[in-house]
């Protein structure tokens, strides 16, 4: 089913918790909504089960105005943030839990609760209460519950927040599977970016109650709209480095960029500009070389697979991946470059990106 916001603002008292939400997912898309802890994502979600309701704007739901519409009858089925199993329930009874208060027969609700119960893995815990579960086989019960019904819309609130890593890594991957094959539309919360990127075909980054920029994973992490998405997307953080024209070249950190042409009389004409270059497109070298800035090795951290290199370059940080056997130890000297397809300019003042 589709789903629409227009317009959609809420307030708590005086505070503005969502302003101006434009929002237009497609049937059977899934959403993610992504941004720092009180940006309003739960809100956004809770207006939309009909738990909050909206101060302005209109909210969809297939073509039908939900605004008025009262929560049972909106065809959404919500994941807490915090998954709230009645304890005294078996997991059976808790994923039976939503048809039963629809009235639906018994002889309905026990197929529908061991095909939902299958499809996460659950059907020999069928007989146990919460308490006898772990934390993620609790979280696969409240999804469950959610999916049990085959609802017109999922809402699901940061649903694997309360697993260990790598067990959200791999509920993460069974969740992205289930939803295209159910085809159910999903608006997704988190504020992992690494689950952001992976479960969404489009991710909205939402920042203090406004959408900063929607798009699609890739497109987010290559054309960020402004500084805030492209330091929030991408782990370490982009590098924004205060950017010098000289002449026909743009100097930052010490380094040599590239930039292309496109960019330049919009770059030129800002009165201050700052250079995005992410940690994977700065590359370091042992010597000095055409382009290379040199800087003092400050921490080196093995992730085994890459290392993360922080350096200093004359008071700029800098940091960068290097390969997993980077030769190099605090205090040292290494020789910087900067890939130039994939460097990016913003506007100092308002932090929009340029070009
Ligand atoms: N019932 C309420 N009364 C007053 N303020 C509220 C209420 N619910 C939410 N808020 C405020 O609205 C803002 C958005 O809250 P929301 O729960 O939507 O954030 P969030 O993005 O889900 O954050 P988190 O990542 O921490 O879960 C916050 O500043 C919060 O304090
Ligand atoms: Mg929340």
């Amino acid at each position: 089913m589709r789903v629409r916001f227009e317009n959609v603002g809420k307030r708590f008292g005086a505070h503005v918790a969502l302003r101006e939400i434009e929002l237009d997912v497609e049937p059977g898309e899934c959403v993610v909504l992504l941004g720092p802890s009180g940006c309003g994502k739960t809100t956004l979600l809770r207006l939309l089960a009909g738990l909050e309701s909206a101060d302005e704007g209109r909210l969809y739901i297939g073509d039908r105005r939900v605004n008025d519409v009262p929560p049972a009858e909106r065809d959404v089925a919500m994941v807490f943030q915090n998954y709230a199993l009645y304890p005294h329930f078996t997991v059976f009874d808790n994923v039976a839990f939503p048809l039963r208060a629809r009235r639906m027969p018994a002889a309905e609700i026990a197929p529908r609760v061991k095909e939902a119960a299958r499809r996460l893995e659950l059907d020999t815990l069928l007989d146990r209460k919460p308490a006898q579960l772990s934390g993620g086989q609790q979280q696969r019960v409240a999804l469950a519950r959610a999916i049990v019904r085959n609802p017109g819309v999922y809402l699901m609130d940061e649903p694997l927040s309360n697993l260990d890593a790598q067990l959200r890594v791999q509920t993460r991957a069974e969740l992205k599977r289930l939803q295209q094959e159910l085809g159910t539309t999903t608006l997704y919360v988190t504020h992992d970016q690494g689950e952001a990127m992976t479960m969404g075909s489009r991710v909205v980054v939402l920042r203090q109650g406004q959408v900063e920029q929607v798009g699609t994973p890739l497109g987010l992490y290559r054309r960020p709209a402004n500084r805030f998405v492209a330091t929030f997307l991408g782990s370490p953080a982009m590098n924004l480095w205060p950017g010098a024209l000289d002449g026909g070249t743009v100097r930052a950190a010490g380094a040599e960029v590239a930039m292309p042409p496109s960019s330049r009389a919009a770059v030129a004409a800002a009165a201050g500009f700052e250079v995005g270059v992410r940690p994977e497109d700065v590359a370091l070298a042992a010597a000095p070389g055409p382009g290379r800035a040199p800087a003092r090795v400050v921490v080196v951290e093995p992730m085994g697979n890459e290392t993360i290199a922080v350096l200093d370059a004359g008071g700029t940080r800098v940091v960068a991946r290097g390969p997993a056997d980077l030769p190099s130890r605090p205090g040292s000297t290494l020789w910087f470059s900067v890939a130039p397809d994939r460097v990016l300019f913003f506007e100092s003042a308002t932090g929009r990106r340029i070009g």
